[in-house]
Order: structure tokens, then sequence, then C-alpha cells
């Protein structure tokens, strides 16, 4: 990553619209950095672009994608490579909540939301590991989430989804350990955003997605590994992991 270099930083963002990935992106316009950004709803990505002009990017790209459209995720690719000759850092946001009841009563359901939240995740990232292994350098973060921790009744469709790209993300960051690759895994615990504004909050345990931005913004620039933020939920799963099984199936979490 180049961020204290004269270059500025080459960032790619799917997902764009996503209030979490837009509160990083406008931490990377403050420090100057070129922001590509991905998504599907192209007006939503040119007011995104313009809010990151007005604070200090360089230079913004916008790209339509639908990310279950894997037919396109190559060319989306290329297309962001292209412009700046190479990506320093990408970050893949998007992500469905799917209702819980809904997809139990329902497989169609229950198989779209895996798709959005894993298979094109997981397609995205096999396809970036690769352009960064040419490159020889860069930073690959995926958010996923501490409910792919453990199964629980309350999300486990969700949870499913976010195991299976936690899970991936490890892998490939065995795999690209000595090719000057990261990956960062991001696990944010709960954060209010459009996609939790159906869900009961605002406790002890919220955050914003600002708060959670700069803790995701330091992780990129040097971690290689997973980061819990705020930091308390790496606790709160650990023991809700290691929670017997005689105990945790009495539980309602
Ligand atoms: N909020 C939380 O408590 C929390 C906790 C842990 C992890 N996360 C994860 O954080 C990430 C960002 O979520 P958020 O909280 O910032 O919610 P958000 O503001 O609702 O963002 C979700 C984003 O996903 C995009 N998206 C959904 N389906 C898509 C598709 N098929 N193709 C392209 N884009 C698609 C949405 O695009 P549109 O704008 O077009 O709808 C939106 O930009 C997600 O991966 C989520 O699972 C969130």
């Amino acid at each position: 990553m180049t961020m204290a270099e004269n270059t500025p930083t080459r960032v790619l963002v799917i997902g764009a619209t996503s209030a979490i990935a837009m509160a990083v992106m406008r931490r990377f316009a403050q420090r100057g950095a070129r922001v590509c950004l991905v998504g599907r709803r192209e007006d939503a990505l040119h007011a995104a672009a313009a809010d990151l002009d007005v604070r200090g990017a360089a230079a913004t790209q916008v790209i339509a994608l639908d990310a279950n459209d894997l037919s396109r995720h190559g060319a989306v690719i290329d297309a962001a490579w292209s412009t700046w000759s190479g990506i320093d850092v990408a970050l893949i946001a998007h992500g469905v909540m799917p209702n819980q009841a809904r997809s139990q009563a329902s497989v169609g359901d229950t198989l779209a939301s895996f798709d959005t939240n894993a298979r094109s995740v997981i397609a995205l990232l096999t396809d970036l590991a690769n352009r960064f292994e040419s490159q020889g350098s860069g930073v690959i973060g995926v958010i996923s989430s501490p409910a792919g921790d453990r199964g629980r009744a309350s999300n486990y469709v969700y949870g499913a989804a976010k195991a299976a790209v936690t899970n991936f993300a490890s892998g490939l960051r065995h795999r690209l350990f000595r090719t000057g690759v990261r990956v960062v895994t991001i696990l944010p615990g709960f954060v209010d955003t459009p996609m939790t504004s159906g869900l009961r909050k605002k406790g002890p345990l919220w955050s914003s997605p600002e708060r959670i931005a700069a803790d995701i913004v330091r992780g990129l620039e040097s971690r290689n590994g997973a980061l819990y933020t705020p930091w308390f939920w790496r606790w709160i799963l650990l023991a809700v992991v290691h929670l017997p099984q005689r105990l945790f199936l009495r539980t309602r979490l």
C-alpha cells in the first residue's frame, strides 16, 4: 500500500454505496487516494464519487455491476485494473441481510442471499487474488461478519454465507502469504447502517460506520489477518464460540 508515498493510492471498492464502504472511502479520499467505485446503482455511485471528489480524492471512476452477475466480474476488474495500471487496495463490501424466518420457509430465499453474500464474494476474491498475485503487491479487504463464527438460530442463513467468506479468505491469506499480497477479513459487530435499519438497536454494542471505518483503514494499511471491529467483538465471539453446546442450545442468541 502506498499511502505514504507520492503516488496516490489506487482503491477499488465493490458495493461502494454501502454505508460502511463509503465511510472507509471518505477516509481514503481525504488522503488523496484514487477510488474506483463499483456497485449496482449507477446514479448513487456517481453521487458517491462526487462526494469523494469534494473530500479530496485524486480521481474517481464509476463502474456499474450487480455482483450476482458473475459473467461480468472479469470485465469489471479488467476495467478497474487498467485505468490506473493496477490497484493497491481492493475492498469487497456488498451484502444483504436475509430475513431469517422467510429463509427458513423458502429454499429459494435461502440460496438467493447465499449467492450474494457468499458465491459472488468468493468469485470476486478468486479473480482479485490472481491479479494481485501477478502484481506482487496490494491488499484485499473483505467485509465478512462475526455472525459466521458460530451458526445461531437467529441468523444462520446470513451467518453460513459469512462463514464461507471468512474461511475462504483465511485460505487465500495463507496462499498469498509469500507473494507480498495481504488479505484482511473485516468482522464488524453491530453497525448502524441501512442493512440493519429494521433491527432493534442503539444499545452500547452498536457502532457508527465512521467508528469502524477508522479501524478498517488501519487494518488495510498493516494487517494480514482477521479484524474484529470494534475490538471487543473478538472477545464476545470467543465466548460465543467456546460456549459448551449444552448451554449454547438453551440460549436465544
Ligand atoms: N451493518 C452491520 O451491522 C454489519 C455487521 C457485520 C457485517 N456487515 C457487512 O458489511 C457489509 C456492508 O454492509 P452495510 O452495513 O454497509 O450495509 P448497506 O449500507 O445496506 O450496504 C449493503 C451494500 O451491498 C450492496 N449490494 C447488495 N446486493 C448487491 C448486489 N447484488 N450487487 C452489488 N451490490 C449489492 C448494496 O447496494 P445498493 O446500495 O444498490 O442496495 C449496498 O451498497 C456487508 O457485507 C454486510 O454483510 C454489516
